[in-house]
């Protein structure tokens, strides 16, 4: 990851100045970044949803992977202020489509079927999320949720359904805030 970090290292830099200066921006850390990139490379998707954009730190990642298999990254952030940092931070990345608002009010409105979610929002509503997504997926689709171990409780309902439900294959990883990968595998 050496290479991607010194090619992208103005826009990496800017990132850190904003996380060492502005409370509340929540960004994934380095280790989830990198896996978001490789699971991107690996999978191949044609398109991305992320759920709690924030300033686009992990957008970025997403984007940049994203570039390599031509596909695009539809983004939602409820927050205008964390909305509008992002597109400036986001303003040379072409593969992103920016939405502002709640996400649940959003995702029934999206088009398409998506090979690859992240959902980094509200923890205690990753349920509706992937309630709402799941005739948005792709058969094969990835849904990678952050915060499963550092918000256990509020993930509860979310890690239940995707662990027991015959649709997902499902996986936590204890890496940086514990992530959890769902393979959505229905068997028709
Ligand atoms: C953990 S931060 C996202 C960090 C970002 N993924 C990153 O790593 O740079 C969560 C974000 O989700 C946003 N959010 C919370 N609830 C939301 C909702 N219902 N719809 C859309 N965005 C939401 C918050 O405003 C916050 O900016």
């Amino acid at each position: 990851m050496e290479r991607i970090k010194e090619l992208y290292k103005h826009e990496l830099a800017r990132f850190e100045v904003q996380k060492n200066n502005i409370h509340r921006l929540w960004n994934i850390n380095q280790k989830t970044a990198e896996l978001l990139f490789t699971l991107v490379l690996v999978t191949k998707p044609k398109k991305i949803l992320e759920i709690g954009t924030s300033n686009g730190f992990s957008t970025f990642w997403l984007s940049i992977a994203a570039e390599r298999c031509d596909a695009s990254v539809d983004t939602i952030e409820v927050d205008i202020a964390r909305f509008n940092l992002a597109k400036k931070n986001l303003k040379t990345r072409k593969n992103v489509i920016q939405r502002y608002g709640k996400a649940e009010l959003i995702i029934p409105e999206l088009k398409g079927r998506y090979d690859l979610v992240f959902l980094d929002a509200g923890k205690v509503n990753y349920i509706n999320y992937i309630t709402q997504l799941l005739n948005k997926l792709k058969k094969d689709a990835i849904v990678i949720a952050d915060n499963v171990i550092s918000h256990k409780s509020s993930v509860k309902e979310y890690l239940d359904f995707v662990t027991k439900s015959e649709l997902f294959e499902a996986v936590t990883l204890e890496i940086d805030s514990g992530i959890n990968i769902a393979t959505y595998c229905p068997k028709k």
